[in-house]
């Protein structure tokens, strides 16, 4: 059975996984690129990006987990964009310029309705307005025998924790304090809701840490 994963998360030691007062110069708010600089110094996000070199090592290994077999993504409206509210029209495209990173149909949560975006390589930003087992079903659909990675924000991310929906969740975590921003694990009891953590691997820049939902009667 395809399962809904999340890979790459960067965290902060205090759990924020973005910093506060996102906008087109922030897109990951203000110091959030702090959470990911273990990720853009790797081959993984050199290659995505169309880029020769980047570092080999263990956070690329980790890296590399996120982008095999893959068949959808889904991902909330603040991290397709800055924008709030409702669409004034179609020409926001997401941060990734005319050939997103991401090859697949990828369902963006929203509660205002827009229709589809195929942009090129493939990628197809559906926008979903039913909620999030809606956007669970739809990507099912779309990836076929492949897993559906859950790429963020974070206020999505919780949400599908808190339904008990993601199989596997791979976080990253920086030797950084943010104080402020988006909290990945506030009033989220992670052990009551099934979850262990299995992997726990130091990485160059950032210490990986697993977590999956315990099997049912463990
Ligand atoms: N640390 C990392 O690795 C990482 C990874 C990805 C993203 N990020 C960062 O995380 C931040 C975004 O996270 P976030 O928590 O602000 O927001 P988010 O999870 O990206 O998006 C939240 C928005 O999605 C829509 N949404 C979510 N659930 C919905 C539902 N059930 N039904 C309908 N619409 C729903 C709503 O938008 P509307 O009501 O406005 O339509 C909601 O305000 C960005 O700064 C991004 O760069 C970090």
């Amino acid at each position: 059975m395809p399962s809904l994963i999340v890979r790459s998360f960067g965290l902060s030691i205090d759990g924020y996984g973005a910093g506060p007062s996102q906008d087109l110069r922030n897109p990951l708010g203000v110091r959030g690129p702090e959470l990911m600089e273990w990720l853009f110094c790797t081959r993984v996000f050199h290659r995505i990006h169309g880029q020769e070199g980047g570092e080999a090592g263990v956070d690329d290994e980790m890296a590399e987990l996120g982008f095999a077999g893959i068949g959808a993504w889904i991902l909330g409206r603040n991290m397709f964009g800055p924008v709030r509210g409702p669409w004034l029209d179609d020409s926001w495209k997401g941060w990734w310029g005319e050939e997103p990173p991401y090859h697949t149909p990828v369902f963006v949560l929203t509660h205002h309705r827009r229709e589809p975006l195929a942009m090129k390589g493939f990628t197809e930003f559906h926008f979903v307005t039913e909620g999030i087992h809606s956007a669970l079903e739809q990507a099912r659909a779309a990836a076929g025998d492949r897993d559906i990675r859950l790429g963020g924000g974070v206020a999505t991310i919780r949400e599908y924790l808190r339904a008990g929906l993601v199989d596997e969740m791979h976080c990253a975590i920086r030797p950084v304090l943010l104080g402020s921003g988006e909290h990945l694990w506030s009033e989220l009891d992670l052990s009551r809701l099934g979850y262990e953590c299995f992997k726990f691997v130091p990485g160059e820049r950032a210490v990986h840490v697993l977590l999956r939902r315990r099997k049912s009667g463990a």
